[in-house]
């Protein structure tokens, strides 16, 4: 009995809806199987933002220097403009991922890694809720984040204070990255160990392939630098940098293990096995940098005040996709409809289609089906 109405909550009322579980109360939930993610393919961006099937964006750890500055380098800063997040490299990846290896049947779902992170993560989310396009096209699912204009202009225009503390998190990747590995970059001009200036248009990504309940997935993501060391048969293994504020109190480590759930889906998806933190000051300068193990994070913070736990995530995870897809099978099929998926902290998800105009507005005047790029509508149809 999942299905409500949502008469109270102001939403139209024969949307379905889900609800999801309580925190405070969780459910006994059965352990949902999550295959351990396996790789397809990388690829980068390059300092314009084009799409090269190459590792030429691929960053090596290296130790900070001890006390780094945070703020180094904001002035340099080439920060990308704030856009829409399309889905369109993703599918060029898996496109080619599927020539690669030829075929590729019954993939149920096809994401970038940010937006399962905001699924998975939902039962948590106290305070933001967010909406989503959906497309249903033989049999897969795929999604992309759906910002408003509005939502994109006020990122776009964040606050100086805002602004400096996004910056910190890249300055962070760069004093712990270098483009050799095990040795810390030496760059004419500037200090040593500074990887770089700050240019938010470079990434590596990863796409990999992997298995949630009965849903097979294609995900994709931005992976921040590899560790090389031999365990067993694996080389390379991939590490999240995150930064956060140093804790000096039991209401910040609260705070921080209550963080430490996105940390654990976001590398957990992408199969990424260590997260390294960077503790700063408030005004960014390096105090401390701890190394987490991604499967040892649900653990580290059990019975802790900030407590939660993957499993009801995952099981939730697979009842949100499994109702969706049961709701939009249920709808007779029309094509290039696109799906708003709207979640509500604290009352849940409500599916609706898109009318005329919300589809215009998706296809934002551009050669699309949907939110889908019409060549890859017509690779699929024909
Ligand atoms: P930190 O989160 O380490 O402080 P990621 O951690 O996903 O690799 O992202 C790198 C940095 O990008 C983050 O550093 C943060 O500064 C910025 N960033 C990522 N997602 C963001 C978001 N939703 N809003 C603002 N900044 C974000
Ligand atoms: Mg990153
Ligand atoms: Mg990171």
């Amino acid at each position: 009995d999942d299905v409500q109405p949502l008469s109270k909550k102001g939403l139209c009322e024969s949307e379905p809806h889900l609800t999801y579980p309580s925190i405070s109360n969780p459910p006994q939930v059965k352990p949902v199987p999550f295959q351990q993610p396996t790789f397809l393919l990388t690829f980068s961006y390059t300092p314009s933002h084009e799409l090269v099937w190459n590792d030429s964006a691929m960053r090596h750890y290296v130790d900070p220097p001890p006390g780094a500055e945070l703020r180094y380098g904001y002035e340099r800063w080439i920060k990308r403009p704030e856009e829409r997040g399309r889905i369109d490299s993703l599918l060029k990846a898996w496109t080619r991922a599927r020539n690669m290896y030829g075929g590729m049947p019954g993939i149920g779902v096809v994401s970038w890694r940010g937006v399962i992170t905001k699924i998975l993560t939902a039962p948590y989310q106290e305070r933001d809720g967010w909406d989503l396009n959906v497309m249903y096209l033989n049999g897969t699912l795929y999604f992309e984040e759906h910002a408003s204009e509005e939502q994109i202009k006020e990122n776009e225009n964040m606050n100086p204070r805002q602004r400096t503390q996004t910056y910190y998190g890249y300055a962070f990747e760069s004093w712990c990255t270098s483009s050799k590995p095990d040795r810390p970059e030496s760059l004419p001009n500037r200090p040593f160990g500074w990887g770089g200036d700050v240019d938010t248009n470079v990434q590596w990504c990863n796409v990999v392939k992997t298995k949630l309940g009965d849903f097979r997935m294609v995900i994709g993501g931005e992976v921040d630098c590899i560790r090389e060391r031999i365990v067993g048969e694996k080389k390379d293994a991939f590490v999240e940098l995150k930064t956060s504020l140093a804790i000096r109190d039991q209401r910040a480590e609260a705070r921080f293990e209550k963080k430490l759930l996105k940390f654990y889906f976001q590398s957990f998806l992408l199969g990424v096995p260590e997260i390294i933190v960077g503790f700063r000051t408030p005004p960014g300068r390096l105090t401390t940098v701890q190394s987490f193990k991604t499967i040892e994070l649900p653990r580290l913070v059990r019975g802790k005040p900030g407590a939660w736990d993957p499993q009801l995530c995952l099981d939730w995870g697979q009842r949100f996709l499994s109702y969706l897809k049961g709701v939009i099978q249920q709808t007779p099929p029309k094509d290039g409809q696109v799906w708003r998926v709207r979640f509500a902290p604290g009352k849940g998800v409500s599916i609706s289609v898109l009318d005329g105009e919300g589809v215009r507005d998706v296809e934002a005047g551009e050669d699309r089906v949907g939110f889908l790029p019409r060549w890859f509508w017509e690779e699929e149809t024909e």
